[in-house]
């Protein structure tokens, strides 16, 4: 991903509404920010699904819909900062992809009237590159640094100073002829985003002053935000659609926005143009999406579990190589909601399906298995 920066606008409602028609505008062009996060039917995000889905994003906290708790505290924050004319402190968001953090980043970044700068982790290679970054920085600005985890641990550890003083240490000269000099750069606030926080450092973690966890969002707020991107795209949507591609779209916004736009695809040609229940019914069934929201790598996971190793427990590392996936995309991008859908748990020796995965598929979980499985359950 390349870096990449814009301005936001200042106080009032006014400029706030101007600069998120500028967000708006600039979100068609802006380079990838959405990466390996894009949880796709059948693959990442693309073309078409890229652009859309910047352009449906909510720019200012009045237009964001759920996580009420923290949008509610990171106003607060936002206007403790403004009227100390200080940067917000440093902020780690975490959660599972789509959940809407770098949708937060730039709207903290345009409530604050400042600039967002993005990065992501490992794009960050050396202490030079983040030097770069930092010294460009402008008073209170925000440094977003998606899939923080990822950063490498010298360009880590360079960065703490900077984030605790406003310094950074610049090396010239080499060999015996090397010295370092402390350079001061403008107070800013440091976003670090992630799908996984077990894996950031303590002394990282310790340098954030909050901490947000985005929730699955439950169907009611996910059926506001699908009419809320109907209506930004013009096209007229049933509450019982809406609805429906609320409860099919696994608690995630990114998910819920790009079924509606293929369910608007389907509703265009084979429809009136509207979008009922029948168009969802029609979009769900040609993509293969269950009425549980599961499309094809959902239960070719789950099964491999049920057929293949007896309903579990089943290594994380066998399950990838049984799916032909990565380990890291099976943790943060198919697992997390089928955990808190109670349809798999995780257990010290690995995998197991639960009861409500048996009775999706419409099978009997085997005499034994209950007992084998709860022996076994220690949630970590
Ligand atoms: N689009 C994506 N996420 C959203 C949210 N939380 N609120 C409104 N629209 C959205």
């Amino acid at each position: 991903m390349a870096n990449g920066s814009r301005r936001a606008g200042g106080a009032g409602q006014e400029g706030r509404s101007r600069a998120a028609g500028k967000l708006a505008a600039e979100a068609a062009v802006e380079p990838d920010v959405g990466g390996r996060e894009g949880r796709a039917v059948g693959g990442g995000l693309q073309g078409d699904d890229v652009r859309y889905d910047r352009a449906l994003r909510p720019k200012v906290f009045a237009d964001y819909i759920g996580q009420e708790k923290h949008k509610e505290n990171l106003r607060v924050f936002v206007e403790a900062a403004r009227r100390r004319g200080e940067p917000l402190d440093h902020l780690l968001l975490s959660g599972p992809p789509g959940l809407g953090k770098t949708t937060l980043a730039q709207i903290l970044a345009a409530e604050m009237g400042v600039t967002l700068h993005m990065t992501n982790g490992p794009v960050v290679e050396h202490k030079g590159a983040l030097a770069g970054l930092l010294t460009k920085l402008g008073p209170n600005d925000i440094l977003f640094i998606d899939e923080i985890h990822r950063l490498n641990p010298i360009v880590e550890e360079s960065l703490y100073p900077a984030l605790e003083d406003f310094q950074i240490e610049v090396v010239t000269g080499e060999g015996a002829f090397a010295s370092s000099i402390q350079i001061p750069v403008n107070p800013f606030t440091l976003v670090g985003a992630t799908t996984r926080t077990g894996l950031l450092t303590g002394p990282l973690l310790s340098r954030f002053g909050h901490a947000v966890r985005l929730d699955f969002y439950p169907p009611e707020e996910l059926a506001r935000i699908v009419a809320r991107s109907a209506e930004l795209l013009g096209v007229p949507i049933t509450a019982p659609a809406a609805h429906e591609i609320a409860v099919r779209s696994r608690g995630t916004p990114r998910v819920a926005n790009r079924l509606l736009r293929r369910c608007r695809d389907f509703a265009e040609v084979l429809g009136s143009g509207a979008i009922d229940e029948r168009a969802v019914g029609t979009a769900c069934e040609r993509l293969d999406i269950d009425r549980a929201g599961f499309d094809e790598m959902d239960r070719r996971l789950l099964k491999v579990i049920l057929d293949d190793y007896d309903g579990g427990p089943v290594g994380v590392e066998t399950l990838a190589a049984a799916l032909g996936e990565p380990r890291d995309t099976i943790e943060d991008v198919y697992e997390p909601y089928l955990l808190q859908q109670g349809y798999l748990g995780r257990t010290p020796r690995g995998r197991i399906a639960t009861k409500r995965a048996y009775d999706h598929f419409g099978r009997a979980r085997p005499a034994g298995q209950a007992a084998l499985q709860a022996g076994l359950f220690v949630e970590d």
